[in-house]
């Protein structure tokens, strides 16, 4: 087989589902992969916000999807019905995620289930409805969030490191039963990026602490930009030969 791209890095009329889409990375996701020829249905909650991220993608035909994770939905129905009225799906990319940082004296049951539902159970129905007949290509990609903070640990992050553990463990196991099925599932594992989660871990631990986290990070905190670049190398033929991993883009945090 030929496998030799003129750009193998080319993203030119697939169609991506980008969750997380009203703000942050997801939002920089959408925007980049649309520059880069894809055609994108964002995903979020805030109407408002997902209609300021359209105004920013470069092409057409792009959607919008109101999906709150917290809520019980039919998400194998709304992504059928997505798939069969604009086109079936080339990539997932679910960015929405929530830090919650709480110390485990204060952290209630809800609170718990909450952060769970928002990253790993919201990973498993996507994942579970991406995968039904006809609704994705073969050779396509999805790509969760995982985080730095799958393989270390920080005070008052005990649901949120659980969580992306999860994310993780699921990245193995999904890649491995859908591989037969054409799907490669890969996640990506930043270090601290400048978005309003960063913010809110900000007016939260104070500038200072802030400061001491940006110094473990050698190349200084990130960027949405430098997420979304490797999420368009995940989602690109150029990865056709790497699933159920997770790829580190931190500036060197956990070196
Ligand atoms: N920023 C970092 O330093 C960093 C580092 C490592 C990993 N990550 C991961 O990267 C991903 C994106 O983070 P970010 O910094 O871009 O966060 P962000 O700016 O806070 O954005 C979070 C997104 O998730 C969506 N969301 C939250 N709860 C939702 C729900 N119940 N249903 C549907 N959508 C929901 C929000 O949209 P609505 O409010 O409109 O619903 C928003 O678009 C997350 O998975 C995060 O854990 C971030």
């Amino acid at each position: 087989m030929n496998m030799i791209y003129s750009n193998p890095f080319s993203l030119q009329g697939k169609h991506v589902l980008v969750t997380g889409a009203s703000s942050g990375i997801g939002r920089e996701v959408a925007v980049w992969l649309s520059s880069q020829g894809a055609r994108i249905t964002l995903v979020a909650r805030d109407i408002p916000r997902l209609e300021e991220t359209l105004l920013r993608l470069e092409g057409e035909g792009h959607t919008i999807a109101v999906v709150d994770f917290l809520n019980e939905q039919d998400v194998s129905g709304w992504m059928k019905r997505i798939s069969k009225e604009v086109a079936p799906f080339d990539g997932l990319v679910h960015a929405a995620g929530v830090q919650a940082p709480m110390p485990i004296r204060a952290t209630s049951l809800s609170h718990w289930e909450k952060i769970m539902s928002t990253n790993v159970t919201s990973s498993f129905s996507l994942i579970k409805a991406f995968r039904q007949k006809g609704v994705c290509l073969d050779g396509s990609s999805i790509v969760l969030f995982s985080s730095v903070m799958a393989k270390v640990g920080e005070p008052a992050l005990m649901g949120y490191c659980a969580s992306k553990g999860a994310v993780e463990s699921m990245v193995r196991a999904a890649a491995i039963e859908l591989a037969r099925e054409g799907i490669r599932v890969n996640c990506v594992a930043p270090g601290v990026v400048k978005t309003e989660m960063t913010e809110t871990l900000k007016d939260l631990v104070g500038g200072g602490s802030m400061e001491i986290i940006e110094q473990k990070h050698p190349l200084g905190f990130g960027v949405p930009a430098d997420v979304a670049y490797a999420v368009n190398y995940l989602l690109s033929p150029a990865a056709r030969w790497v699933t159920g991993t997770a790829l580190v883009v931190d500036g060197g945090y956990l070196a």
